[in-house]
């Protein structure tokens, strides 16, 4: 049950984060995507994880556990901070590539992009180190309701095509989602209650 989250723990790498028990979902994207309101959003809880308008107010690895089970949601830190140094990003693709490598309780990876720039850089990386691994990926085109219905769709429509291009939508799925109208809910619960399943 999203709705019985609560915050568990925030690391700062991944020889911090708790011990790997249980299953987690990851949620991944560029700073500003929406991952912090998307989880808000999917367990009803506004003031769960942090968001903000200034890119990159998620800097640790923030775990919430799912009522008293060891289901875990696991928001990472934005990618693409503009105002972070070069060697910085540079640890930081060493640990995101570490955490989604190694971390044996990671079932799922949920990646988060603007509807209105998606598959940038970040994301075809995080999205070949996913598919590397075999995990499942459900992508979210966040803040549809910037689009209209049309331009949101055929957006959609064109992320799925180079997904199949690229062999991989067997693995990779595709949705709609606003935290603002709070649309794309159900359908990523039903994803999330699949992976997180024993
Ligand atoms: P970092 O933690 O910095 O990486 O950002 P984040 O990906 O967690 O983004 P966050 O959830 O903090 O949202 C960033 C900004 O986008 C905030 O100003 C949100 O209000 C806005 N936002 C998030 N989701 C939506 C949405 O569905 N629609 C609209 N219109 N705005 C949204
Ligand atoms: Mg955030």
């Amino acid at each position: 049950d999203f709705r019985k989250a609560a915050f568990f723990q925030s690391a700062p790498t991944l020889a911090t984060c708790p011990p790997e028990v249980g299953r987690e979902v990851a949620f991944a994207g560029r700073s500003n995507a929406g991952k912090s309101s998307a989880i808000n959003c999917l367990t009803g809880n506004g003031k769960l994880a942090r968001t903000s308008k200034t890119p990159g107010r998620t800097q640790l690895i923030n775990y919430f556990q799912l009522g008293d089970e060891p289901l875990y949601l696991v928001d990472l830190p934005g990618y693409g901070f503009a105002k972070v140094p070069l060697a910085t990003k540079k640890e930081w693709d060493k640990n995101l590539s570490e955490y989604l490598y190694e971390r044996q309780s990671l079932v799922g990876l949920v990646l988060l992009m603007d509807i209105r720039q998606p598959m940038k850089e970040f994301d075809t990386m995080m999205l070949n180190w996913a598919v590397e691994r075999e995990m499942a990926v459900q992508i979210l085109l966040t803040k549809a309701d910037k689009l209209k219905k049309g331009p949101a769709k055929s957006t959609q429509f064109a992320v799925q095509k180079q997904l199949k291009e690229a062999n991989i939508d067997d693995l990779v799925s595709v949705q709609l989602f606003s935290s603002l109208k709070k649309s794309g809910v159900e359908q990523l619960a039903t994803t999330l209650n699949q992976w997180l399943q024993p």
